[in-house]
């Protein structure tokens, strides 16, 4: 049996890294224990007030924020934290060398049904060690990540994690509390039949995805020649996990529903930690067109198109609306 701190032992390039990754994860404990209290924890419903987006604030989210903000703060390596919940970034220890990002509690509104959420993080090197942090500083592009990961508070708790060139899995162990590795070197397969999208959103979509949708739908009387199955689980921790169980394409496209809005999801702390474990994976992650760990931020906040999982029926998106631009 390798326990998540034998596995950092053997696996991570620095005891600084290690350090912070067991911070996040074992705040990720105490979370998991709140939710499994449910309703009896007194923790669910609206807090009352609004997050950065102008969305309603779950009792939840706000605690896993402040619980994340206060561990971290406190360590010694961790030289400032990026929260969704929070305007703008906060600075932790001067001389601290690395920098966390993160969504405490993905899939927010899952909490009141009791279905899966997650806390997804991102860690990236610091580099004016010395100083204090500032929002520029975590401006970096998602391939400069050292480490990304995701907790899925589902049927059982799974950690998913990458510090080195692979991807790995841990379950949390109720009895000993303690996370065991249960997969090493995850890798989602090329091709699939499964996709996930909210497709309410139909008409919103730009021409090139409403064909790849059509296209899916029409099945084995269409173009692909074959029957294709939806799983949307309204938590994209969730929809990723699925992807790195047993392949699948996850797409929450560009859409005009909302002004200024480019997707619905975040670049910083959900598109990218979430890009870096599927690339690692051997599956492949697109805002449509470009690499989404290519992209250069200009904003912690910034949202992106996200198209990711499988390799193949990425590319295949892509290249329509690569075709599609260049009519
Ligand atoms: O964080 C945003 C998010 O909750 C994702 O986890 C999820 O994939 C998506 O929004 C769900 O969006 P919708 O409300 O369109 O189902
Ligand atoms: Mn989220």
């Amino acid at each position: 049996m390798t326990t998540l701190t034998d596995y950092l032992n053997d696996y991570s390039p620095n005891p600084a890294l290690s350090d912070v990754i067991t911070t996040v994860t074992d705040v990720g404990k105490t979370i998991s224990q709140l939710l499994r209290k449910g309703a009896l924890a007194d923790i669910l419903g609206e807090a009352g007030n609004q997050n950065v987006q102008g969305e309603d604030q779950k009792k939840l989210d706000v605690l896993a924020n402040d619980l994340l903000l206060d561990a971290l703060a406190k360590n010694t390596h961790c030289a400032g934290v990026a929260s969704e919940e929070l305007d703008d970034a906060t600075p932790a220890n001067a001389d601290g060398s690395l920098l966390v990002l993160f969504d405490p509690l993905d899939g927010s509104s899952n909490i009141d049904i009791n279905m899966a959420v997650g806390t997804i993080f991102s860690v990236l090197p610091y580099q004016r060690q010395g100083q204090i942090s500032e929002n520029a500083d975590f401006l970096q592009a998602g391939n400069q990540q050292l480490a990304a990961g995701y907790l899925l508070y589902g049927t059982s708790t799974v950690l998913a994690l990458t510090i080195a060139d692979h991807v790995v899995m841990f379950s949390l162990d109720p009895d000993t509390n303690d996370y065991v590795l249960i997969q090493e070197n995850v890798q989602i397969d090329i091709n699939t039949s499964e996709y996930a999208i909210n497709a309410s959103n139909y008409r919103y979509w730009r021409a090139p995805m409403q064909q790849y949708i059509d296209e899916l739908i029409a099945g084995e009387t269409g173009v692909r020649g074959r029957d294709f199955n939806t799983r949307w689980v309204a938590a994209m921790v969730g929809d990723v996990h699925r992807i790195l169980c047993r392949g699948g394409l996850f797409t929450y496209p560009f859409d005009t529903k909302y002004a200024n809005k480019a997707g619905k999801l975040r670049l910083m702390y959900e598109a990218n930690p979430m890009s870096l474990l599927i690339e690692r994976a051997g599956g492949a992650a697109t805002d449509a067109v470009n690499r989404i760990l290519d992209i250069e931020p200009t904003d912690i906040h910034q949202r992106v198109p996200v198209v990711l999982g499988s390799k193949n029926e990425v590319d295949y998106v892509k290249n329509l609306h690569v075709t599609y631009a260049d009519k």
